[in-house]
């Protein structure tokens, strides 16, 4: 159900979502835009493996929006590479004069296990993802920094970053850098919301799970059912997203939350959940031997389930 209230409206904001030309993006985008926002549509229009260049899906979306009565403007930049990311930030504030929001949820996937993943492989996932999240939200950050040097106060401006349940429980084989770079993706979402916070800048992150061509193998099986439709539909990750990059969330910063059809969960990063000593001047083999027992007293010691 829409958000009606005035904490969750958008209108005056301008937001960037990168790979909105498809799937869950182009639900955000549609999402954002439906509460007011101005939006830059970011979608490279690649192939799900990578490869390729297409204006065609952004454009589509940026039109539709228009017709819905929303003010929209396609971009077909790559989010890996530095120059386009910085056009992205400039576009938008070009535009329509000022960014409040980014959503970085552009995708690619490859798949494999790392004992035959290709080194071309490895580096498509990890600069879509890693360095494309980081290089847009790095742009964005240096004008919202300078914006609120400018004015003398903190700016109301949201980063959504997108992680996966594979990059924060380690994933399924096959899925390597994938779970690499989503994983590298929610500690990013932590480490630049304390970097951003003087500023004013909140970053989150999500972890969808939804019925979109990356997920489309998986379709009949699980939870991708089509009494499940709805509650995995692009739109219902979209709504979370709206919910985040909002007023409502104004205290909500570095955090990670997962959607899985109708329940969502939080996540949190890697933390300590035992301790030991040394009565030893230092560590020694035997010495850590001893201390391990207490550190694993009472947990598996195998593969994290
Ligand atoms: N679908 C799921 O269940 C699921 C689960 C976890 C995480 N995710 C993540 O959600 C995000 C969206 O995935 P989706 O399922 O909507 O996939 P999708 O393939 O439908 O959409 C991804 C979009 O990103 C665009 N893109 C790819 N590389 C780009 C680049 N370098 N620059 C700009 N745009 C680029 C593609 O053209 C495509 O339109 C991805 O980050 C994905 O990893 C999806």
């Amino acid at each position: 159900m829409q958000d009606t209230t005035e904490l969750g409206r958008l209108e005056g904001k301008v937001a960037l979502v990168t790979g909105a030309g498809r799937g869950i993006g182009r639900a955000i985008a549609e999402q954002l835009a439906a509460d007011g926002a101005k939006v830059v549509i970011n979608d490279l229009g690649g192939a799900l493996v990578g490869g390729g260049r297409d204006l065609g899906p952004a454009e589509a979306v940026a039109s539709d929006i228009r017709a819905g009565g929303g003010e929209a403007v396609p971009n077909g930049g790559d989010v890996s590479n530095w120059e386009d990311a910085r056009g992205m930030v400039a576009q938008a504030v070009d535009t329509f004069g000022r960014l409040d929001i980014v959503v970085n949820n552009a995708g690619v996937i490859r798949t494999g296990m790392s004992f035959n993943t290709s080194e071309s492989d490895w580096d498509l996932v990890i600069a879509v993802h890693l360095k494309g999240t980081f290089a847009v939200s790095r742009f964005a950050g240096e004008y919202w920094r300078e914006r609120a040097k400018q004015t003398g106060s903190p700016v109301d401006a949201a980063i959504v970053n997108t992680s996966s349940p594979n990059g924060l429980n380690g994933g399924s084989p096959g899925h390597v850098n994938y779970a690499a770079a989503k994983s590298a993706i929610a500690t990013m979402t932590i480490t630049m919301a304390r970097e951003l916070a003087p500023y004013g800048v909140r970053c989150n992150a999500i972890a969808p799970v939804a019925f979109t061509r990356m997920t489309e193998e998986l379709w009949g099986s699980g939870a991708f059912v089509d009494d499940n439709r709805e509650a995995f539909s692009p739109q219902a990750m979209a709504a979370v997203v709206g919910w985040l990059a909002s007023p409502r969330a104004g205290d909500v910063n570095g955090q990670v939350i997962g959607i899985n059809g109708r329940s969502c969960v939080l996540w949190e990063s890697w933390h300590t959940v035992s301790s030991a000593q040394t009565t030893d001047e230092r560590w020694t083999v035997e010495g850590f031997g001893s201390a391990a027992e207490t550190l694993f007293a009472g947990r598996d010691r195998g593969i994290p389930s």
